[in-house]
């Protein structure tokens, strides 16, 4: 998959692509608000740690990528200011992503962000699929449709990077962070959740299901052969840890 021309083709299609109708307005359940806010927080990054630790072709997907979760922060704040909720400036949950983040080096800051991807996943999903205003399902669905090519782009990046007995003590370690940051997920958009129709125990169930496909994407905690590499060694990003 070469995803620099896939992330380019994307960038192209949202240029000439129309808005959505924000005239119409949105109708916002209060607790699905206050945690689509949350959500929001989490999308502004500037990317900057990330891009800094890349270099040649994947650093440009890598700057199309963060421009794409930029974009869904701007959607975001519009779906909010459409239903009359304005936006938070900061959130307790993101400063700690932030903060872990920026002190690993490239593998392990995309392993915690593959988290975040995952679980952004299920919660789109859940959220399209859970209201009836049509606005909101429509920025779900398009925020929904980029997450569904980051997974695949992160995992890509990771394949093979932890192979045999290393991998899976790196798998157990992985799911231990998933479990942490899904626990504070539950706690902090239960609520919501269940006002978009989802159990708290569905919600968790969907978020592992589809980490254990990253797992084998990234053929961690597996042994066999891995596959050819997707970005030659000369792009490979600096700072491994
Ligand atoms: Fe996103
Ligand atoms: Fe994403």
């Amino acid at each position: 998959m070469d995803w620099l021309e896939e992330f380019t083709v994307e960038a192209q299609r949202r240029q000439v692509r129309p808005e959505p109708e924000w005239d119409r307005g949105a109708r916002l359940d209060p607790a699905v608000a206050r945690s689509v806010q949350r959500f929001q927080v989490g999308e502004s990054g500037d990317g900057a740690n990330l891009l800094a630790k890349a270099d040649g072709r994947y650093q440009e997907a890598v700057a199309l990528f963060v421009a794409e979760e930029q974009n869904h922060a701007r959607l975001l704040a519009r779906l909010l200011e459409a239903s009359g909720t304005t936006t938070i400036d900061a959130h307790w949950s993101d400063a700690v992503f932030v903060q872990l983040r920026r002190a690993l080096g490239l593998r392990l800051e995309l392993m915690v962000l593959l988290i975040a991807e995952v679980v952004a996943l299920r919660y789109y999903r859940a959220l399209r699929d859970g209201v009836d205003d049509p606005l909101t399902r429509e920025v779900a669905a398009r925020i929904l449709a980029d997450e569904e090519r980051h997974v695949p782009f992160h995992c890509d990046r990771l394949h093979g990077e932890f192979g045999g007995p290393t991998g899976k003590a790196v798998a157990f370690g992985w799911r231990v962070l998933l479990a942490g940051a899904l626990a504070v997920v539950l706690l902090d958009h239960g609520s919501a959740l269940r006002k978009l129709g989802l159990t708290r125990i569905a919600f968790a169930a969907g978020v592992l299901e589809r980490f254990e496909r990253v797992l084998v994407d990234v053929h961690c905690g597996r042994n066999g052969p891995a596959r050819v590499r997707p970005w030659p060694r000369r792009a490979r990003p600096r700072g491994l840890v």
